[in-house]
């Protein structure tokens, strides 16, 4: 679709910089300066003018993409929609709740689609911070700071000028005020203001407006935030764009609410009693650009849509801006009326809670289980002459935004788990997917076993439950609480021997095995069944004798072992692939082909073997006492290898290991 670019300035040309990659084309650009008007215009191949009128007269071009400096935002809006063009505003919409209000009404009665920057709620990290809003890890969210640190505008900015004429609230608190609207809906008060004039004397260049603002802002929906917008406090401050929430169970931060991708560090989380732990994303994202804006307004308007949501937004936003102005000046407080422009509720929330994240939904393109894409492996280890329960690390994990947790009775921890999963900031049950699996000496004892772990970890049912290994054994009694018993009782009970020394067995078939997990299935203890360390024979033996298909088959899986032929058939019957011990086998993580792909990709061995398994499809369940392997895996599985990077490791492939 073609465009008309009104303003060829600094931001213009990173629009335009973006037109490559972009369904729209650049027929015209107009600017007072024609100088900037030909130079952009030249190398678009597009048409360039000096008045606006002339340019809507000349140009076929159903979108003006405004980008004009702050003042001149909304007339240049309002003689666009007056020559019925479609329009997408740089921000701010206008400079007073009124000409907003009446650019919406205009648009609407020329049935015209009217946009407003910035993009920013709908960028990767604003997105993955909505996401913990919205899933209630914060609890009710009582308080908030807000930062909008634009700094010395003389010094990084060649004019200047238009920001000096409007000040930091109309700028830089746009950023974060558009993104806490997005989250929360309107401010309905502004409960007290302040604005300062802090400029340094030596500058030639002196502001209209104040430099400095600070105002406390009352939601509607509950949350009081503090916002500061300061052209005096510098880029290098330590808030910079910053959004801090502190809710009831946890706080959040989220780096730079102007932020168009989502580095590891973009936002954190920290539970209550807990410090930050970084948030990454952990499925492939796509960082924002400044040209999303248009093109989601060009593509709703070939549809045949007309949306005005982000202006509708852009207006309640100019509202709050002139009700701090109000506040600072009486030294009081004062009410944001515009709610004629702003829904109660955003009318299309950015971030909507997720529904059913367990995974335990169908994906409907394969009719296999959706899982999340990376799991945390919950086993204890043995550290000298006792078990390290893990707890410490399986939180780390729960608040970086792992959603799998893979536990089992033999851990002998799934009590102090329980106690987690029931501490404020942890995930509600419902968004978590729990993995549990019955012990070898409990084959023929599957309800007692299930019922101890159900009622250890606190939960009604598992999102898969499994055998742990295909093999039986002798019973031993249940085995509640194993981690508290002494370490020679415990693996005497887990590894029963007969009187040569070996594993005492008994004689029990797998189909048999599999029949008795089936009666937790029956009883709703269990949404799923699984297999674990079976052959391909095997989980065909379970296909044909039972009657409830296994959903998850966790196996070893790295790139020694990848099971390719296994792998294949499962995906191919719908059964997900879980690769447990993805990260330990001897010597893999000094192999030189995951060195160099990781040095390539800037990321470590075990990252890039996490990858691989997310590429593939399979889920990894590696497990790790540091945090910063902790949210490093986690973020690994957001990405995605290409097919020589794949065909490099399948190089790495052993048919002789063994551990
Ligand atoms: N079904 C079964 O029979 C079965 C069998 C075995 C395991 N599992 C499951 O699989 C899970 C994982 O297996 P696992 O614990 O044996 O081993 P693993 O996940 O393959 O490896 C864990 C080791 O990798 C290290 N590590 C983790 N992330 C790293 C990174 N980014 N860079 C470098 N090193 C990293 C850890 O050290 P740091 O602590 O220093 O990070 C730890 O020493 C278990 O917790 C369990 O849930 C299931």
């Amino acid at each position: 679709m073609n465009c008309l670019f009104v303003g060829a300035g600094a931001v213009a040309e990173q629009y335009a910089a973006e037109l490559a990659d972009s369904p729209l084309s650049l027929a015209g650009v107009c600017d007072t300066n024609a100088g900037r008007a030909e130079q952009l215009a030249a190398s678009h191949d597009a048409a360039a003018f000096t008045a606006l009128d002339d340019a809507l007269a000349a140009v076929d071009a159903p979108v003006v993409v405004n980008l004009t400096s702050h003042s001149a935002h909304a007339t240049v809006t309002r003689r666009s929609l007056a020559a019925d063009r479609h329009v997408y505003s740089e921000k701010p919409l206008a400079l007073d709740a009124e000409t907003a209000r009446d650019l919406l009404e205009m648009a609407a009665e020329r049935d015209r689609a009217l946009g407003c920057a910035p993009v920013a709620p709908r960028c990767p990290a604003q997105r993955l911070a909505g996401r913990a809003v919205a899933d209630g890890r914060l609890g009710r969210v009582g308080l908030g700071y807000a930062y909008a640190h634009v700094g010395r505008v003389t010094e990084w900015h060649d004019s200047p000028a238009g920001f000096l004429s409007v000040g930091p609230l109309y700028d830089g608190s746009v950023y974060p005020l558009t993104v806490l609207v997005a989250l929360f809906g309107p401010v309905e008060r502004v409960r007290a203001a302040d604005a300062l004039d802090v400029w340094p004397a030596r500058e030639s260049a002196t502001p209209d407006a104040p430099t400095h603002v600070e105002a406390t802002l009352e939601f509607a929906s509950g949350p009081v935030v503090r916002l500061t917008a300061s052209f005096y406090a510098p880029h290098r401050s330590r808030e910079f764009y910053g959004v801090e929430l502190h809710g009831d169970d946890g706080s959040l931060r989220l780096r730079d609410a102007g932020a168009l991708d989502a580095d590891v560090d973009a936002v954190f989380f920290g539970r209550q009693g807990r410090e930050y732990t970084p948030l990454p994303p952990q499925q492939p994202t796509r960082a924002g650009t400044y040209l999303d804006g248009v093109e989601r307004l060009a593509a709703a308007v070939a549809d045949g849509r007309r949306p005005c949501d982000t202006a509708r937004r852009g207006a309640h936003v100019v509202a709050i801006c002139g009700a701090i102005e109000r506040a600072a000046a009486d030294e009081g407080s004062a009410s944001v009326a515009d709610s004629d422009v702003t829904p109660a509720r955003p009318a299309r929330p950015v971030v909507r809670p997720r529904q059913n994240a367990s995974g335990t939904a169908a994906d409907s393109s394969t009719g296999s289980l959706r899982l999340p894409p990376i799991g945390f492996g919950c086993s204890r280890y043995r550290g000298g002459d006792e078990y390290v329960d893990r707890v410490d690390a399986i939180a780390t994990a729960l608040d970086a935004g792992y959603r799998l947790l893979d536990t089992a009775e033999l851990y002998g921890n799934e009590h102090r788990i329980g106690d987690l999963l029931a501490a404020p900031g942890t995930p509600d049950r419902d968004a978590l997917f729990l993995f549990g699996k019955v012990w070898n000496t409990n084959h023929g004892h599957v309800a007692e076993a299930c019922a101890g772990s159900r009622a250890e970890l606190g939960i009604e049912a598992f999102d898969c439950y499994a055998l742990h290994w295909p093999d039986s054994w002798a019973y031993q009694g249940p085995l509640e609480r194993l981690a508290e018993r002494p370490v020679a009782e415990q693996e005497a009970v887990a590894f029963p021997e007969d009187e040569t020394g070996e594993i005492e067995t008994v004689d029990r078939s797998l189909a048999e095995s599999w029949a008795n997990l089936e009666t937790i299935h029956e009883r709703g203890w269990a949404r799923t069944l699984g297999l674990c360390n079976v052959t391909r024979e095997q989980v065909e033996t379970v296909l044909s004798a039972g009657s409830v298909q296994p959903a998850v088959v966790q196996v070893e899986r790295h790139p020694y072992r990848p099971r390719t032929e296994l792998v294949e058939f499962c995906h191919e019957r719908g059964i997900r692939v879980i690769a447990h011990s993805p990260l330990s086998a001897p010597g893999l993580l000094d192999e030189p082909v995951l060195e160099e792909i990781a040095a390539e990709r800037g990321r470590s061995p075990a990252e890039v073997v996490l990858t691989w398994n997310a590429t593939e499809g399979v889920v990894p369940i590696p497990s790790s006492n540091d945090e910063t392997h902790v949210v490093a895996n986690l973020a690994a599985a957001g990405d995605r290898l290409d097919a020589a990077a794949r065909d490099r490791i399948a190089t790495l492939e052993d048919p002789e290991f063994e551990r």
